[in-house]
């Protein structure tokens, strides 16, 4: 009697779109040897040993695992200096998937910002963008020039829900073109996905119209493109009528409103080194050669070996393949809802590649001199041996003018989540570890005081005290 009613099938659950072949073992560690370790690191997560870390979550830039196709790749590079065949593969991948004639290797993403400046930026210019990574602003501030932040106020408010956190305000980006002469601004830079603004997307109609506004004004446009892959991601998904395109169309549609780009293949290349600059300008390209060959290596290698080039053109491939992303990022969205299931206070909407926390409000008893997000830091460190990184006042260094403190709009710590390494086991230890961490708050009330710090990008070194 009951034969037509069938059991519903069960839907399947995700599961990642690859299978490990290689593994590398983790050092465990008690919390008597982390107390101990991170007090001679002086209180710097940069100074521990990564043997002294469990998971290390510092960056997701050049700590990728690469595919038995890399690999394979690896094997066959050409290392002929000038000319080499790896360097063809890798310039005809970067044309077919971003469309520019013209491609030149560096060794990282700082080398291509510092080579295609050397070119454009000089003193007093003026380069608006939407939150700057902060080596692109030290490279234009470093050339004495002003950098200048268009992003959407949308993004300095961390539980406010929007799909492109990463947008330029096209109103604030038309008061500077038109407050500055034309010869004082080289370029608009778009960062896609913005870094700074937690791995935050940026639209096509927005890039759209940031191409057309500047190009109005005759400014061409620049793309920081080091998660370019994961921001075509987001498109797919979030803004209408791309949900049937491919990442790759997207990609190419992404890049019709870009002149120029710079690279830091650690990202989303999923190489470990390397970086280049690509634009459709063959002026821009001589000149540009002419800086590389003094900083980085002959224009057919810049820096990389060949068979760097080889497994980046694997791994570009690779990066812009649907199956791909939705794995990666499926993983930062897992980790991320844990953690607003444990109510521990993360930057909304989750970002590409690393969950930030809100450190103001997960450790409100630490007062902001003491630095809230570098405290959270430590104490996830001594809870499970993970490694994040400050996002907050230690990064954001003193006023060069009156050497005070400056003190963000945002206090964070990033959780970066390396391409194709840890498992969903390891996010559920995160979870757990913050959440251990973020229940005993109300105990957690004091921070460090800086012991010794360098006079410019203190982070890095910066040696701290436990203010007792
Ligand atoms: N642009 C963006 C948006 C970046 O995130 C980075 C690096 C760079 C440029 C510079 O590239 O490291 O290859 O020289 N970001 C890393 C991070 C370091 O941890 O977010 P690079």
């Amino acid at each position: 009697m009951l034969g037509f009613l069938k059991n519903k099938d069960m839907e399947l659950p995700f599961a990642e779109s690859y299978k490990i072949k290689m593994i590398e073992t983790l050092k465990r560690s008690t919390r008597e040897q982390r107390l101990q370790w991170i007090k001679e690191a002086k209180y710097n997560l940069f100074k521990l040993k990564s043997d002294q870390v469990f998971i290390d979550l510092l960056t997701d830039s050049g700590t990728g695992a690469m595919s038995d196709r890399q690999w394979a790749a690896i094997m066959t590079g050409d290392e002929s200096y000038a000319g080499a065949r790896s360097y063809f593969e890798f310039r005809d991948t970067v044309s077919r998937i971003m469309g520019f004639e013209y491609v030149l290797p560096t060794h990282q993403g700082r080398a291509a910002e510092n080579v295609l400046f050397s070119v454009l930026v000089k003193s007093g210019d003026v380069v608006p963008g939407n939150s700057h990574f902060d080596t692109t602003k030290g490279h234009i501030e470093f050339r004495k020039a002003h950098a200048v932040d268009c992003t959407i106020d949308e993004a300095f408010n961390t539980t406010l829900e929007h799909p492109f956190k990463g947008n330029i305000n096209i109103a604030k980006l038309e008061k500077v073109l038109k407050e500055n002469s034309r010869e004082r601004i080289p370029f608009v830079i778009v960062t896609v996905t913005c870094n700074s603004s937690g791995g935050q997307p940026v639209s096509i109609a927005n890039l759209k119209a940031v191409y057309e506004l500047s190009h109005s004004y005759g400014i061409p446009v620049l793309f920081d493109s080091a998660r370019f892959a994961e921001n075509a991601y987001f498109i797919k998904l979030r803004e209408e009528g791309y949900q049937d395109k491919s990442i790759k169309e997207i990609v190419r549609e992404m890049y019709q409103y870009a002149d120029m780009a710079t690279m830091s293949a650690k990202k989303d290349g999923i190489v470990n080194i390397g970086g280049f600059i690509a634009c459709n300008s063959a002026d821009i390209y001589r000149d540009a050669c002419t800086f590389n060959i003094m900083f980085e290596g002959y224009v057919t290698y810049g820096g990389m070996a060949g068979r760097d080039m080889a497994a980046l053109a694997v791994g570009l491939d690779e990066s812009t393949e649907f199956d791909y992303l939705e794995t990666r990022i499926k993983q930062v969205e897992y980790l991320g809802n844990k953690l607003v299931e444990y109510g521990v206070p993360i930057q909304h909407p989750i970002g590409g590649h690393a969950v930030f926390i809100d450190a103001a409000k997960a450790l409100p008893f630490v007062p902001k001199e003491q630095y809230q997000a570098q405290t959270l830091g430590i104490e996830l460190y001594i809870e499970a041996g993970i490694r994040g990184v400050e996002i907050g006042t230690l990064l954001a260094d003193r006023d060069p003018v009156t050497r005070e403190n400056r003190y963000p709009d945002l206090e964070l710590l990033r959780l970066a989540i390396p391409r194709r390494v840890y498992t969903n086991n390891h996010m559920d230890v995160i979870a757990a570890a913050l959440k251990n961490v973020f229940d005993r708050r109300n105990s957690i009330t004091k921070g460090y005081s800086i012991y010794w710090e360098a006079p410019i990008m203190r982070h890095f070194t910066v040696e701290l005290e436990k203010v007792d």
